[in-house]
């Protein structure tokens, strides 16, 4: 066998050797946590909003990185991750998409865990089953397939979504809603709530296959996720947050009540429950709920320069709460409303002002220009 094959060929065995180890015999200092055991893990979608995140928090925690993309060669949309500190060292991007059987085995082969985020996150135009339904469901059994395959994988975390939990109408209203709902199908269907119907089918297929396979499985259901966005492009959620700043109604006005959480809190969220061996199960990652109006006069008090919308008409929807013991009770603290509407502030008007100032031919002291304006409009209230 030549040098490098074999050289490659027995950092490979004794890779898969330690992981075989650490699941027999958990790590050496004998915590709970598989803590110092920073191997390989796969984020699929890397380049999304909360994927570029994780991807971020992975490197710096000393995971090596394989994040699939859907066009390596697409250097402007990827610039962003290459950035990332620790990126150079230890973050490897690859083609996979979702629609493409056997498309995630070269990704995921070699890897110990599995960061499942990939999924449309749109409001389809025409086709709700091409455009969300088939991606995020065979998307989803497409990503497991090759975890099945995989002869060193040790768990998997599929992001899921609170809107997996709520969109039902028959639960009580006092008692907080916790990880053993599910929401109704029927409804989803009846209602036209594409994503909610596809994050739930996708989730119910998820545990159906590893339950069959022996694939250790865990879910995480963030809510509305709020926060500093990487990528070039703002996603969906990211620019209904900036239109909501800008005083658009209609995005939020559909919203009516919503949980939400801080993008650092999804990403360090799903490391947790990635290493820590007691996890099983969903977990519902949110910090508050609140409706509208509730939100809207927070962040005017806090922005009175922000042109925020003033009054959301009232929906009849069910009100509800999230239960996130689960998750607390191993320590977890969540950042406040407050924190996360602050980071996402700070940063989209860094990003303005970059964009602007990158136009401008004269050039001014940016970074003191981005300081004096943020700072301008985070007059704390
Ligand atoms: N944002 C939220 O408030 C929120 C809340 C709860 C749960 N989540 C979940 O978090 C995950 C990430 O969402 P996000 O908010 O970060 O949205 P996002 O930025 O739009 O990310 C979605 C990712 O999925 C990828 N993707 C979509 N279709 C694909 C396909 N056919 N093949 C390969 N990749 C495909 C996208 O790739 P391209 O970049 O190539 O399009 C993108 O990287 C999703 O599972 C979403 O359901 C989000």
């Amino acid at each position: 066998m030549p040098r490098v094959a074999y050289h490659l060929h027995s950092q490979q065995l004794l890779e898969e050797a330690m992981v075989v180890y650490i699941y027999l015999y958990g790590p050496s200092t004998g915590s709970k946590a598989m803590d110092n055991i920073k191997g390989k893990v796969c984020v699929t979608g890397a380049s999304g909003f909360l994927a570029s995140w994780l991807v971020k928090r992975l490197l710096l925690a000393g995971y090596h990185v394989t994040g699939t993309v859907r066009d390596p060669g697409d250097d402007k949309k990827l610039a962003h991750l290459w950035k990332l500190e620790g990126a150079k060292e230890r973050l490897q991007l690859v083609r996979a998409n979702l629609m493409e059987e056997g498309s995630f085995d070269e990704a995921i082969k070699g890897c110990q865990g599995v960061f499942h985020t990939a999924s449309p996150v749109i409001k389809p135009s025409s086709d709700p089953k091409a455009e969300i339904l088939e991606p995020a469901v065979k998307g989803t059994l497409n990503v497991l397939h090759s975890c099945k395959k995989s002869r060193t994988l040790r768990r998997v975390v599929l992001t899921s979504s609170s809107s997996t939990v709520r969109a039902r109408d028959d639960f009580d209203p006092t008692v907080p809603l916790d990880e053993s709902s599910w929401s109704s199908v029927d409804l989803c269907e009846k209602l036209q709530i594409w994503y909610a119907l596809s994050k739930t089918l996708a989730e119910k297929a998820a545990w159906e296959f590893c339950d069959e396979n022996g694939i250790d499985l865990v879910t995480i259901l963030p809510s509305f996720i709020v926060g500093p966005s990487l990528p070039p492009e703002l996603c969906s959620t990211a620019s209904d947050v900036l239109g909501l700043l800008k005083g658009e109604k209609e995005k939020f006005q559909w919203h009516g009540r919503m949980g939400y959480v801080h993008i650092d809190d999804v990403a360090l969220c799903h490391i947790l429950i990635y290493e820590h061996k007691d996890c099983h199960g969903r977990y519902i990652c949110s910090s508050t709920v609140m409706d509208n109006d509730e939100l809207v006069s927070l962040l005017s008090s806090h922005y009175p320069l922000l042109p925020l919308p003033q009054r959301f008409e009232r929906l009849n929807r069910p009100y509800y709460k999230f239960n996130t013991s689960k998750l607390t009770s191993l320590g977890f603290k969540f950042k406040s409303v407050q924190e996360m509407f602050y980071d996402c502030i700070a940063s989209l008007l860094s990003r303005a002002i970059y964009l602007q100032s990158s136009n401008d031919k004269s050039k001014t002291n940016h970074t003191q220009t981005i300081d004096s304006t943020v700072d301008n409009y985070m007059r704390p209230a």
